[in-house]
């Protein structure tokens, strides 16, 4: 019997060292190249090569100033700064592929859905089908006063804008043009059949957009939907509206809570439990003994810097650690950052953590899990997770790029192919069916998007 499919997707961000926090400093990271096509296309082509599902490319609008309430230990240690835009390498990836998909991150709390439905159709046409979206509602303060806010949205209210957000986008792409709508007819001289697109006619707390779409149908019509929810208010969002949701965990034990919440949840908005494909991250330190991965280890441990890692896990979590003692404990808090962050320390069921050593954790792959040793024992560990954490596969972090791809592309893939847990070829040309098998090119009928109506006026 063939084992559980595993998925994989590439975690990145169009920054030196988005998830090493000084690893810019590596001779081996080319992603201090990412201000140039050829990185992008490198990228994607070595993710290609290993059958990932998608790159996943990460994205924050605004500097992590909460450290010290100064941007300047962020821009020393290239903290997620430069930050370029996520969508613009896209379409040269897409040209030097065929494959991959490209799952990008956009904030509902700054974007236009109107001017986002437009970008997302348009890449959704160049790539031919091959668009996921990363739903994001951010956490930065900064973000908030340099977009037009004077302060950060509370966080539930955040995710309430980006629920009716979400309508407004489903509207557009789902409900606006009919199949048919596009005719081609020469003997009528009609492009298309006005009475086909529609207006969507949205009124709403946040939003008011009548439409039309200006963008005719594309492949998939709805980008694949991803999302990161760890909070109770997000782990609900992403039940309702996620296809995918990634997650960061240092322990199976959290996991198995995590995945049980998210497909038990996904039941009470009328959806199987595995309509939602879920990714834990995961940075591997691959070796080809045991004791040379431990050693590739420690030496990446070596380029981190503790400063660095400080300002991105203020960042994360929204609290100023310049004010802790290294040895003082994170304890259990709220905040209006990303709870999901504060809780991988505060709440961890194995362990209780001192600032130091989050701050150690916390710098390579962003404080994720890594998975250290041979190509077999990352398959092991891989497989174990997949099954015993009811999750469909992993978001491969790294410590340098391509270089960490590359690695596990060449050693661990083919383990895995090996063990029938994992594909030889791609199934289909767009994302989702990649994703959920060939045929399931659009959103299930049992998705919220599905069943909107559009008002007549
Ligand atoms: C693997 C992973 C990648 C993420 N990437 C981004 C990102 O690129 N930009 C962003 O603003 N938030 C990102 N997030 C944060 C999530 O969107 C979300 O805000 C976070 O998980 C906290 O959710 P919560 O507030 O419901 O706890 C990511 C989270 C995870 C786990």
């Amino acid at each position: 019997m063939m084992g559980k499919q595993i998925h994989l997707n590439g975690f990145v961000q169009n920054s030196p060292s988005p998830h090493s926090t000084g690893l810019w400093k590596h001779e081996k990271n080319h992603s201090r190249y990412h201000n140039r096509l050829s990185y992008w296309v490198d990228v994607a082509q070595t993710l290609e090569k290993g059958k990932f599902d998608a790159v996943f490319i990460a994205d924050v609008l605004g500097t992590y100033s909460v450290y010290q309430n100064s941007y300047k230990p962020a821009v020393k240690n290239a903290v997620q700064i430069p930050a370029h835009d996520p969508l613009l390498p896209i379409s040269a990836m897409a040209l030097a592929t065929k494959h991959i998909g490209f799952a990008v991150t956009i904030s509902t709390t700054y974007a236009q859905p109107y001017a986002l439905a437009r970008q997302l159709s348009t890449l959704d046409h160049l790539t031919e089908g091959r668009i996921g979206w990363n739903i994001v509602t951010s956490y930065l303060e900064s973000e908030a006063i340099n977009l037009g806010l004077k302060s950060r949205l509370p966080h539930d209210l955040r995710y309430e804008r980006a629920d009716e957000f979400l309508d407004v986008v489903y509207k557009l792409w789902e409900h606006s043009w009919e199949d048919d709508a596009v005719t081609l007819d020469i003997a009528q001289d009609a492009f298309a059949d006005p009475d086909k697109v529609h207006e969507i006619n949205h009124e709403g707390a946040f939003f008011s957009v009548p439409g039309p779409h200006i963008v005719e149908p594309s492949p998939q019509r709805t980008p694949v939907l991803f999302q990161a929810g760890a909070s109770p208010k997000g782990k609900r969002f992403a039940a309702k509206h996620a296809e995918a949701v990634f997650t960061k965990h240092h322990s199976l034990d959290a996991l198995k809570i995590y995945s049980n919440d998210i497909r038990t949840l996904a039941k009470e908005y009328g959806r199987n439990p595995d309509d939602i494909k879920i990714f834990p991250l995961v940075l591997p330190i691959v070796g080809s003994t045991e004791e040379e991965a431990i050693a590739k280890y420690e030496e990446l441990k070596s380029h981190v810097s503790y400063e660095g890692t400080l300002a991105l896990l203020s960042g994360h979590t929204g609290i100023d650690f310049s004010t802790y003692n290294p040895d003082d404990y994170i304890v259990d808090m709220e905040t209006q950052a990303m709870q999901g962050n504060l809780d991988l320390y505060g709440k961890d069921p194995n362990k209780k953590w001192t600032l130091r050593e989050a701050v150690l954790n916390h710098g390579l792959g962003n404080g994720t899990v890594k998975f250290i040793g041979t190509p077999e024992q990352i398959a092991d560990k891989l497989e174990q997770w997949a099954t015993e954490g009811d999750v469909d596969g992993f978001n491969i972090a790294f410590a340098y790029s391509p270089g960490t791809f590359r690695e596990f592309v060449d050693y661990v893939v083919p383990e895995l192919q090996k063990r029938g847990i994992y594909r030889k070829e791609y199934e289909a040309g767009t994302l989702r069916e990649n994703l959920f098998g060939k045929g399931h090119v659009y959103l299930p009928d049992n998705h919220h998007a599905k069943k909107l109506s559009l008002a007549v006026k």
